[in-house]
């Protein structure tokens, strides 16, 4: 079977100021070590994200679930933010229609979902009055439960289903996803009887995109849950080893943190040459930013870039700015579908526009993806290649399941705890304490405080 191939020559070519063998070779105890150490926390069930591709329970349940609300609702609204969002939206956003919300139900094949996500009244107040409420039910995802925005978008929606359909209205209309035990919502859950799906303890929210979290909403927008899981368990399966050269997650992890600390490459960016995959950057950019910036000295920079919109954009900085970039370019072999680009009659006597003639925008864009890593190595800027046969449940699957454990790895070889996220921890109380929160007034004090601004320096 056709699979994931990372392909990491880019990052060893010694005219891009790319990494010697002889790196590897010295890093590959350390990369063995955190191996181990991923391994031993997977064992004691502190970390659970490798193992939910053979969860088949946790799997079903969420197909059942999301099965049930499709066959009564058409708009499913996620509420969450952060790991609780980015990943179903990856999913949806890779397996799903580019315009899966805009087509007839027949066509779609699946709930219309939408991940409001930020909490940003002006988008919240837009969508809310564009949906017919009566059709529409809505998923709370936050493990903690406590999460201000996605707690305050769900207070909005339960006012206005209690007031438009009853509580009877509104219990059908809200499921959430949550810790099992602990938090504000499994409370809620057991209070207002309302079904809730378990999001465990060792599951964190950047690692939970193959838990109930991604599952739902993918389900629920009609996309092969069973086959995105296949494809996890097929990567998962690839990287039971320590050995860099037989790992990929881990030879990934390993070439980024090297190319980071012994080239000084530290903002990593990843450029699919596929729309499909544009949110799959933005979770790939909180899994890398969140798991691995944990202290001064250490923390790659994440970046997203899609090809080939960024040729125009970014890619000028990527191509002779600082060498401080690694470019992860990610290909996918067969497009979903091609466009023939025709030759009208009149435009065979432009030089600029005919050679396009008789090509197709699949070659197009394949040209311009080979082009761009071929320009980047000549002018001394490493690469990495990321290959999907094609844009498919099962090609996601293993390349959510690669970045994820590469993140887990890149944690132990940088030395810190890639599953905490303090530094989100702290701004959060800040906020509260601005809400007036008991308990949170020394973090208002702090805040109000701080001395004045310097009205020098405010135009
Ligand atoms: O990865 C993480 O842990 C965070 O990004 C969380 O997902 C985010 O802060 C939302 O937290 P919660 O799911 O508790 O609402």
């Amino acid at each position: 079977m056709e699979r994931l191939t990372l392909d990491v020559n880019g990052a060893f070519d010694p005219a891009a100021g790319g990494l010697a063998r002889a790196d590897l070779e010295a890093i590959a105890p350390r990369a063995r070590e955190a191996f181990e150490a991923f391994e031993t926390r997977r064992r004691a069930g502190e970390v659970g994200f490798a193992d939910l591709p053979s969860d088949a329970a946790a799997a079903e349940a969420a197909r059942a679930l999301a099965g049930e609300l499709a066959s009564r609702f058409e708009n499913l609204l996620v509420l969450g933010i952060g790991g609780s969002s980015l990943g179903g939206r990856a999913v949806v956003g890779a397996l799903c229609d580019p315009f899966h919300n805009l087509l007839p139900a027949a066509a779609r094949g699946g709930m219309r979902v939408f991940f409001p996500d930020n909490s940003d009244p002006a988008t919240f107040a837009a969508l809310l009055a564009a949906l017919d409420l009566e059709r529409t039910c809505f998923a709370t995802v936050t493990k903690s439960g406590g999460t201000a925005e996605t707690m305050s978008q769900h207070m909005v929606l339960r006012q206005r289903m209690v007031a438009r359909f009853g509580e009877e209205g509104y219990r059908a209309r809200c499921v959430l996803v949550t810790d099992p035990q602990k938090g504000v919502l499994r409370q809620i859950a057991v209070d207002e009887k309302l079904r809730a799906l378990p999001l465990p303890a060792s599951i964190g929210g950047r690692f939970s995109v193959l838990s109930a979290v991604g599952l739902l909403p993918a389900a629920a927008a009609g996309a092969d849950v069973t086959a995105l899981l296949a494809g996890a368990a097929r990567t998962e399966a690839r990287c039971r080893g320590g050995e860099v050269l037989e790992n990929p997650a881990l030879l990934y992890a390993a070439v980024l943190h090297l190319m980071d600390v012994r080239r000084g490459r530290r903002l990593h960016v990843l450029m699919p040459y596929a729309d499909a995959l544009r949110d799959l950057g933005d979770w790939f950019v909180q899994l890398w930013a969140e798991s691995l910036g944990k202290n001064p000295g250490a923390g790659p920079t994440p970046i997203r870039a899609v090809g080939a919109t960024d040729q125009h954009s970014s890619l000028q900085l990527m191509m002779e700015g600082p060498h401080d970039k690694l470019v992860t370019l990610v290909r996918v072999a067969a497009p979903r579908a091609d466009v023939p680009i025709p030759l009208p009659e009149g435009y065979r006597g432009h030089a600029d526009l005919a050679y396009l003639g008789g090509h197709t925008m699949g070659e197009l864009i394949e040209a311009e993806r080979r082009a761009t890593a071929a320009a980047l190595r000549r002018n001394g800027r490493p690469t990495v290649s990321l290959e999907l046969p094609r844009l498919d449940a099962g090609a996601l699957g293993e390349l959510l399941m690669l970045l994820e454990l590469a993140a887990a790895y890149a944690g132990g070889l940088y030395g810190v705890n890639a599953f905490d996220q303090p530094g989100v921890e702290a701004g959060k109380k800040y906020a509260q304490g601005l809400l007036g929160r008991p308990g949170y007034e020394k973090y208002r004090d702090e805040l109000l405080g701080a001395p004045a601004p310097d009205p020098a320096l405010v135009l």
